[in-house]
Parts: C-alpha cells; structure tokens; sequence
C-alpha cells in the first residue's frame, strides 16, 4: 500500500513531470535518466533516505535492479570470499531461500533455524553461537579457526509474521540485513550492519527498485568476474546510473521517502506501526476463534498472522472481509492461514474496520 497523497501526486505528474515545479516537456515514464532533473531526483532521494536513516557517510547508497532475490545472490557474489563461511540465521521462507541460493557461490553455515516449529519465533545470532560453531566445525587448513565473510539475517519474515526487533550487534564479521517488508517502518542503526537491502515494494514504492545501503570498505571485496550490474562497487562508482536504472519506481520511492519525512520520520512511522499492530494483535489475542502463532517478542509489526481453527474457517473468513473491502488477507500459500499486512501507508481505520469484521465473524461462527 502507497500513501494516497503519493499517488495523487504520480496522477498529476503522468502527463507531464514536474521537478521542483519546473515542467519537463515530458510524462515521469518518458524522461531520460541522463536528464538534469532525473540526477537531481536520484541525489535528493538518496539524501533523504541518508536524513531518514541517519547514514553514517562511510556507507554507500545503491538503487539497483533484479528484487530481493537478486541480493540472494549479489551478496554472496560479492562478499563471500573463497574458503571462508557466510553464517545464515534461518528464520522463515526468504532467509531459507537466501541461504539456499548463496550456497550456490561457496560455503554457507546455518547458525539458527525455527522451521521445524513453522518459524513461530526468530532465532538470535549471538557471539556464543559463533563460537560454538567455530569449535565443532573447525577446519585443519585454518589451524582450527573457521573463518567469516559475514552473517545474515532477515529482519522481518514477511510470510512467516516475525520480526527481529534488535538486531544482532559485535559480531566477528558484518552483518548482511534483508529489511524488505519493514523497511522505513522504524529507525535501525545502520552502523550496526555492513549491508542492508530491502526492495522498495512493501514500504517505499512500486517494485523495480531495491535499495542498498553498503559500507564502503566492502565495496571492493568482489572479485572481478562479476557482472557490472551486480557489482556492488561498480554500481558505486557510477552513482547507480551505470545503466538505465528503474526511472519511475525511484521517482515513485522518492515521493514516499518525502512523505515519511513530511509525516514525522522513522519515530512516527514506528509509532503508527505500534498502535496498529498491537491493536490487531490484542483483538486476536482476546478472540476464541483466532490464534496468532508467533511468540509475542518476535511479532511482526508489518505482517500479522494469525489462523483459525481450520482452512475451511479461513476461507470464510477471507470471503466475509473481501465483502467488506478488506483485502489481501490470505496467507501466503506455503503457509496458509491469514496475514494481514499492516505497512507504513495503512491508516488505523484499516485495522479498525478488520478487527470489527473479526467480533462480527466471531459471533456469526458461535451461533452455528
Ligand atoms: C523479506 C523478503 N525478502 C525477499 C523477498 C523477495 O523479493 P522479490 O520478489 O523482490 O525478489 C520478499 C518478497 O516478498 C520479502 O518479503
């Protein structure tokens, strides 16, 4: 979901683009990304996004292309040396696949699973862990010491409704953080993490652009035989404009990343995110009907799932919130159940009206 006043302005601005009030002679979906104006959207959206997060100035800020699932593979083409381990937490559906395709360019260490209890809680990355790790798969060639490239988690599992609500801190290497369905929905201290991505589509904009946040000093880990659009230091040096990035989704971005500023920020983005959350999630806790399966310190404040007592009560209940304009909320299909998912442009009116449809399918289900 896009804010509305976004999408008011991507409706005025279809006929023809205007930058800083200043006519381009030209619809957003037809300018050059050479053009003066379109260099000037892309500094201005990487600076708010820099203002937003607080970016320490040593990090890089990147808006390429392929989603999430090209970062499952970029970040290992990049950073994963030869004989040494990327540590995976293991914490739902997209972390699996991350894991799955990074083995693919080397070694790769699982440090935590949850799957064998549908990923109801997050696993935590500790020092201890590591350790732990190093001492029982340590490797002769190394002289005993198993060494990092760096560790990774996803910090909200959007299929599975957890969310990692501290992140892993002091560790051996630099953490690779996969922010996509909660990012800009709360502050994070990037000076923590040694990479962060999050494609645009769930909080920032339509999809097309995934956003990078790199510290400089792992830029240049690649090796060469690399493709340029996946080079994480190539795509640096050009200032993302190496080839023609995704013109109308980062103008898209930079209208939302106005926004949050305009609305208040990351403080008040997690305060909405908050209230509307707890208030959903307090309405399933007190039914007799709904359960949300997560444990309640690793509930995602974007995505809540929850489920009923059977698939049969899930589809009615889907069905009976369709009537009422509330959409999308079956749960993915590996998963099933409900999710409803609560992103940065949801107003609590929305959450309002699901938790009545709730009450009401409660009571009609009670009578049966
Ligand atoms: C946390 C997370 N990671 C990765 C992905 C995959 O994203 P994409 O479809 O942009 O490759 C998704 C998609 O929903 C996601 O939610």
């Amino acid at each position: 979901m896009l804010p509305a006043a976004v999408i008011d302005q991507i409706k005025a601005d279809l006929p023809e683009w205007h930058w800083q009030g200043v006519g381009q002679g030209a619809s957003i979906m037809e300018v050059s990304h050479r053009g003066k104006a379109f260099e000037a959207l892309i500094n201005d959206a990487e600076q708010d996004l820099r203002d937003l997060l607080a970016i320490p100035a040593n990090y890089s800020v990147l808006f390429m292309q392929g989603g999430a699932w090209g970062q499952f593979a970029c970040v290992p083409m990049n950073l994963l040396r030869a004989d040494e381990y990327a540590g995976y937490v293991v914490s739902g559906g997209w972390s699996k696949s991350a894991s799955e395709e990074a083995a693919k360019f080397g070694e790769v260490a699982v440090l935590g699973l949850s799957e064998e209890d549908r990923y109801h809680w997050a696993p935590k990355l500790s020092t201890d862990i590591i350790e732990k790790y190093n001492k029982s798969h340590s490797r002769p060639d190394k002289l005993g010491e198993t060494l990092w490239s760096y560790f990774y988690v996803c910090s909200n599992e959007t299929v599975y409704g957890n969310e990692l609500h501290t992140l892993p801190r002091d560790l051996p290497a630099p953490l690779v953080v996969d922010a996509s369905s909660h990012f800009l929905s709360r502050a994070m201290d990037v000076s923590s993490c040694g990479l962060i991505y999050a494609g645009a589509q769930k909080n920032v904009g339509p999809a097309g652009v995934t956003i990078v946040i790199v510290r400089d000093d792992l830029l240049d880990r690649a090796p060469k035989a690399i493709p340029a659009v996946w080079h994480y230091a190539h795509m640096a040096k050009h200032k993302s404009l190496f080839n023609t990035p995704p013109v109308f989704s980062i103008y898209a971005t930079a209208l939302t990343l106005k926004w949050i500023k305009a609305q208040g920020g990351l403080d008040e983005m997690e305060r909405r995110a908050v209230a509307r959350s707890s208030m959903l999630y307090d309405a399933i806790d007190a039914s007799k009907l709904f359960k949300a399966p997560v444990v309640k310190a690793d509930r995602s404040r974007m995505n809540v799932v929850f489920d009923s007592p059977n698939e049969e009560i899930d589809k009615a209940f889907v069905t009976f919130c369709e009537a009422r304009g509330l959409m999308s909320l079956k749960g993915h299909r590996v998963r099933g159940g409900m999710r409803a998912s609560l992103y940065n442009a949801m107003p609590i009116e929305g959450v309002e009206a699901l938790v009545a449809a709730m009450r009401e399918f409660e009571t009609i289900q009670s009578k049966l």
